[in-house]
């Protein structure tokens, strides 16, 4: 088995930011009610040419200079993404072509907002087997085209971006002191899909349809599990929690990322957060806060990462890597 590792890191966000007073004028919420629910004060929005593919190569650009890679060198793309620019080709596929990268191998994977460490450990299995050497992996989303701008429930919560690893073999005897991906803990309960889902698609409306979602059950639901599957995998990689130098919690909410912290007793000042100014970004949302506390200083090459996620599905994970 070859084992893999994060080489090189970048995101995108669009241009125009959308504060929490401009949704205010849309609907009836506040500024207030907005950062006291969720933490949330501005998300960005995309423009209207500007899909979903688009943001992933800027951010693949990015994390292609940060590795070291050219496009040449890539021979995996896999993008999470909800938000496709059209139902197929896979945004993957868009990506390929735009990054001008040579025939290779390229997909999207779909868990919503565990897209991100569902792709990573899809790239993980593709180098473990010999068919990668330069993988891309890529979360980009634009969920404010699925929002009902009418519900204030839910349009105040989301917004788009996109953030890009590359995924390469890595050196080292596989222990937990090298470099590389370690383990991952990944699950699904379909049976809880109504409290989140969008109600359309070829087979149901024939149109793209709006975000629902059961807010306060969703809420109940992600710190139970996304404590678990952070539990089991600090125990898939051989690591204890007081290892882990940078928790990179999926964005949706601060009051979730605090009540996973507090039930697992994770120490604040370890906890990176981006909710404040970039929203819920899905599969993005893991990438482009990783990359954050990379520019910002933070996080350094050797630290030790646990990302996590739960999104819809319900899908939820974790996964563990040293930088
Ligand atoms: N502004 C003002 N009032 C609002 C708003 C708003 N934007 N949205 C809802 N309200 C009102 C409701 O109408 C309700 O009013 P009522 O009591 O008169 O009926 C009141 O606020 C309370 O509503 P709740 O839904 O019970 O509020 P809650 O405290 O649960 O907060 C929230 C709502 C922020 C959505 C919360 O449930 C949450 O964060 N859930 C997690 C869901 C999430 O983040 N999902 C993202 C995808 S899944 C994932 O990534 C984990």
């Amino acid at each position: 088995v070859i084992r893999s590792a994060v080489t090189g890191v970048g995101s995108y966000l669009p241009e125009q930011v959308v504060t929490n007073a401009d949704l205010a004028e849309i609907v009836d919420t506040s500024d207030e009610w907005i950062v006291e629910r969720t933490g949330i004060r501005q998300r960005h929005k995309a423009r209207d040419d500007q899909p979903t593919s688009d943001l992933a190569v800027e951010a693949s650009k990015r994390a292609l200079v940060d590795a070291g890679r050219v496009p040449a060198d890539v021979d995996l793309i896999v993008v999470a993404t909800t938000t496709p620019d059209m139902t197929f080709p896979s945004v993957a596929s868009i990506v390929q072509r735009k990054l001008g990268v040579p025939t290779c191998i390229a997909f999207d994977v779909q868990a919503v907002c565990s897209g991100f460490v569902y792709a990573l450990s899809v790239a993980d299995g593709f180098v473990a087997r010999g068919m990668a050497r330069c993988a891309l992996v890529i979360g980009a989303e634009e969920m404010t085209r699925l929002m009902d701008w009418s519900d204030r429930s839910t349009c105040v919560l989301f917004g788009d971006g996109a953030g890009a690893v590359v995924v390469e073999p890595r050196e080292g005897q596989g222990t937990k002191a090298d470099k590389g991906l370690l383990g991952f803990a990944l699950r699904c309960d379909g049976s809880k899909t109504d409290l989140l889902y969008v109600d359309g698609g070829p087979a149901t409306t024939g149109s793209v349809g709006h975000l629902r979602m059961a807010g306060n059950q969703v809420f109940r639901h992600a710190v139970v599990n996304i404590a678990e599957a952070i539990t089991a995998c600090c125990e898939a990689s051989g690591i204890e929690i007081a290892d882990v130098d940078w928790f990179v919690p999926h964005q949706a909410n601060q009051r979730i990322i605090k009540g996973v912290g507090d039930r697992l007793g994770l120490d604040e000042a370890k906890v990176i957060s981006t909710v404040a100014t970039h929203a819920n970004t899905s599969a993005a949302s893991i990438p482009l806060a990783l990359d954050a506390a990379i520019q910002d200083g933070r996080i350094k090459r050797g630290d030790l990462v646990l990302a996590e996620a739960m999104g819809g599905g319900l899908t939820w994970g974790a996964c563990a890597f040293r930088l």
